[in-house]
This record gives C-alpha cells, structure tokens and sequence, in this order.
C-alpha cells in the first residue's frame, strides 16, 4: 500500500511539475512536410530528397529548418510494443534518416496521433505515450506532429497534455504540433502545451473553395485565411496559431501562391512548405525564398497581423514588426484587378490588442515593396496601385 502511495505521489508530481519545452520555436517554425503532396505515398528516397533540396534550393539559407515525415511511416509495433519504420518503405531505419537529415544541418520531425490509430489507418500513440516519445528521442527527433484521428473518448487538452509530459520526461527538447483542427479551441488551453496548434481542417491547393468528404472538409486559401478571426490574440513565440501547412508549387497560379505565402507571413503562421522539393518551377522556389516576406513572418515580436480594411475585393493587413516598423499588404481576393488609392495620412491604423499605432499623420514611413525589391516613395505621397486579381501588392513600412 505504502508503495502504491509513494507510486502515485510520484506521478502526481511529475504531471503537475512537467512543462513543456520552452525557448523552442521562438519565431513560427519554417520547414517541410511530405502530406501535401505525397500523402501516404512516401519512402527514405523522398524524405532524403527533400533534405538535399532544401539544401541546394537556397531553402535552408533562407530559414527553412524541418524535415517533417507526416503520416504513414510506421511498421508494426514490436512484442514489447516499440514502433519502428515500415521496413519496405525505409529499409535503413528512422534513425539512420533523422542522422542523414541532421547532417545536412536540418532538424526532424515526425508524426503521431492521440488516438489508436492514425488518420492513414497506422498505429496512434494511444496508452503508448511515454514510450513513443522515449523512441523519438532516441532517434533524435526534433519536432512532432500529433494528430487528432480515432479519439473516441479522450479529451483533448489531456492528451495533449499527456504527449507533452511524455516529451518532457524523455528529456530532447521537441517542438509539439497540435493538430486538432481547432475542434476543441486549442487557442484557449494549448499555450503551456504546444508549441503551436492547427486552426482548422486540412487545407488544399485551391483558391477560394471547400471540399466535402462526407464527414469533413478541406478548404482553399481564403477559407482558411477567414477562419483566422479573432485568434490573433492567442499566437506569439513559443506559442502559434497554425493555419496549416503551404500549398505553394502545388498547382495553384503564382499569383496565388503569391497571395498564399504572404498571408501566412502577415499571419505569423508557421511556415511548412509542402511541395514537391526536388521539382520547383524557378516562380515557386522566388517565392519560398522571399527573405524580405519571411524577415515579416519571423520578426522578434511575432505579433500576428490583422484586416484593418476592406475595399471591394481588397482587404488591407497590417502587422506590426520591431524598431516601430510595419508590414502592410492588400489582398486582392477578387477576379478582376483593383485599383486602390490609399491616404495613408487620412488612416487610423490601430493594433488595439498590442496598443501600437504607426500614426501616419505624425511619422513619415519610407516604403519597400517586398516582392518587387524596391523603395516605392513614402506615406507622405497618397498610395495609388492596382492589386492584380488573386494577388497581393506588399510593403514594410520604415519609420525614419
Ligand atoms: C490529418 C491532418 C493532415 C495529415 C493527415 C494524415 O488530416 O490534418 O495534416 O496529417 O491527417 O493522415
């Protein structure tokens, strides 16, 4: 009895003390994961692949940092219950491919679910927590991505929690993905557990649409960019809303690849490539590696940005970035091009949540249009552009 006691005091101290691994993901994580584009069809060949691209694109330069194997990987679990690699599909072993992606100066991540089974159908985490993280870490894991199928009866935050513990207690600092769709508001209790959280369904390569698969959906761009609402005040480092991963290279027009990537700048979203690494038009490797739009994802005080207004079919975004300088962008959703004049002196632009203002009626911004890398005048001239359809037009604003 005194055992059992001394037993579950033990236990009891370990799961109110663990915390989860601070100081990771200070900025919104940059990497690439292989579910967009490769679902279940993946192999060491692939994952190898994309590390090396990462490599020579000029990805990693620019920040790109994970190498992330979604769903699939999995063998069966052995007599003890230990998971390990599909033995077809990665014949060298996790370990042997976490060291060769590590030794490209890259980071691993890999993927898991709450439930008894993952969302492809392969063995889930479930009751086996602590000893799948105990195997991450061993393999040199640096990242997890923890999913949210076949969960019939959990409750998210403590399995969630239960993952978090179980990461802490094997001792490697790993980055934690909630992937729970936002079905359980993840915003409200995953600060102190994750490192950042899915806000909605799966996204797909389209620009303004939703797919029905029965019992859920997946969703284009702007659905999901309009699902951000009111989250804002939830993100910052350590801690990020995640409107999934990218879909830029993936058939999309490059404008609206274009308009894709920029959002999820202006978003402080995590920024997980999910094309195809090794076959990248010249257009999608420019956009991946805009280090003037990722300088606007990874700034210092990872603010999210908001919709300050909208004009027809354009909506203007403002983020906040550090020195008091700024990022704007106007989003053309629409089909026809917009011209837009723009009065920056005659433009309240508040952050009420951060209590920040550029105040343009008293301070001179110099402009900078990210995409075409040039100085475009400054807010003391009126803005007149037209916004091409399904794109965006976008500057840092510099306070001198
Ligand atoms: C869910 C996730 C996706 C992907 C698949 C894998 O749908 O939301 O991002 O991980 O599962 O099966």
């Amino acid at each position: 009895m005194k055992k059992l006691v001394f037993l579950f005091f033990n236990l009891f101290i370990l799961t109110a003390s663990a915390q989860k691994f601070e100081n990771l993901a200070q900025t919104p994580p940059m990497g690439w994961n292989s579910w967009n584009k490769f679902a279940c069809d993946i192999n060491e060949k692939v994952i190898r692949e994309a590390a090396d691209y990462m490599v020579s694109s000029g990805m990693k330069d620019a920040g790109y940092e994970y190498i992330v194997i979604d769903d699939c990987w999995h063998g069966k679990r052995d007599s003890l219950g230990f998971i390990s690699a599909n033995k077809e599909k990665f014949p060298s072993g996790m370990k042997a491919l976490v060291d060769y992606v590590h030794s490209k100066g890259l980071k691993f991540g890999i993927y898991s679910d709450a439930g008894w089974e993952t969302c492809g159908g392969r063995p889930g985490s479930r009751g086996r927590e602590f000893q799948d993280a105990q195997t991450y870490a061993k393999w040199g894991v640096d990242y997890l991505k923890y999913d949210w199928c076949n969960t019939e009866g959990l409750k998210a935050e403590g399995a969630y929690m239960t993952m978090r513990n179980a990461l802490r207690e094997a001792g490697r600092p790993i980055v934690l993905s909630i992937c729970e769709w936002g079905d359980n508001q993840p915003w409200e209790w995953a600060e102190n557990i994750g490192h950042l959280w899915r806000t909605t369904g799966d996204i797909y390569n389209c620009w303004d649409c939703e797919e029905d698969h029965g019992t859920w959906s997946s969703f284009g761009v702007l659905q999901i960019l309009d699902m951000q609402d009111g989250l804002r005040k939830y993100a910052g480092p350590g801690h990020w809303n995640d409107p999934d991963m990218m879909e830029v290279g993936n058939g999309m027009s490059v404008s609206e690849d274009r308009a894709h990537f920029t959002m999820w700048c202006m978003l402080a979203a995590p920024l997980i490539a999910g094309n195809d690494l090794s076959n990248m038009s010249e257009a999608t490797v420019a956009i991946l590696t805009n280090r003037e739009v990722i300088a606007i994802n990874q700034d210092k005080l990872g603010i999210q940005g908001f919709k300050y207004k909208t004009i027809d079919d354009v909506e203007i975004w403002f983020k906040p970035l550090e020195n008091e300088n700024w990022a704007v962008t106007f989003l053309n959703r629409g089909d026809e091009a917009q011209k837009v004049s723009f009065n920056w002196n005659d433009e309240p632009v508040v952050d009420e949540l951060n209590k920040l203002s550029p105040h343009f009626d008293e301070n001179t911004y110099q402009l900078r249009d990210v995409w075409q890398h040039q100085s475009a005048g400054t807010t003391q001239r009126k803005l007149k552009v037209e916004v091409p359809p399904h794109d965006v037009i976008t500057y840092t604003l510099e306070k001198k």
